[in-house]
């Protein structure tokens, strides 16, 4: 991916820590989610009160696409911290990861954790989610090798 991509990704996903609705944690992450098109859809955190229907940044921009349209994505990027102050890395959660899997090809997409726009580290899904169940394990018989 184009340094200048990388560079939008995570200027995106930064802006989003502004609209993190985090008042349980105080953690306020932000999402900036690449489809293959080229539309970025954003995503924050969204707590609640229940704590078992809060949804992350990243599940946020996945169904903001997924119910616009859209199933072809390229990379998302991830950033996070307490009070929106970016200290380290924000990795997806398992959950998220298991988001991913169902609309990404685990070898082609890229999941790009920073601090800022000059340090990041970027991650195939494949290396986040290895041996996960995808689509691809519910196959019929003789499909077993079929890519979603
Ligand atoms: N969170 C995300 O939104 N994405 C992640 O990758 C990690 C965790 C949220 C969930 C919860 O609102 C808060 O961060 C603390 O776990």
């Amino acid at each position: 991916m184009k340094e200048e991509k990388i560079r939008q990704l995570i200027e995106t996903a930064m802006a989003q820590l502004a609209y993190a609705y985090a008042p349980y944690s105080n953690f306020r992450v932000g999402a900036a989610l690449l489809a293959t098109d080229g539309t970025i859809y954003t995503g924050c955190n969204i707590e609640n009160a229940a704590y078992s229907p809060s949804n992350c940044a990243e599940r946020t921009a996945f169904f903001k696409a997924v119910s616009e349209g859209r199933r072809d994505f390229a990379a998302i990027c991830v950033v996070g911290g307490t009070d929106g102050e970016i200290t380290s890395y924000t990795p997806p959660c398992g959950v998220c990861r298991q988001v991913m899997l169902e609309f990404c090809r685990p070898k082609d997409f890229q999941v790009i954790l920073a601090t800022g726009v000059k340090d990041y580290k970027i991650y195939s899904l494949e290396e986040l989610m290895p041996m996960g169940f995808g689509p691809g394990n519910l196959a019929k018989a003789g499909e077993e090798d079929e890519e979603i």
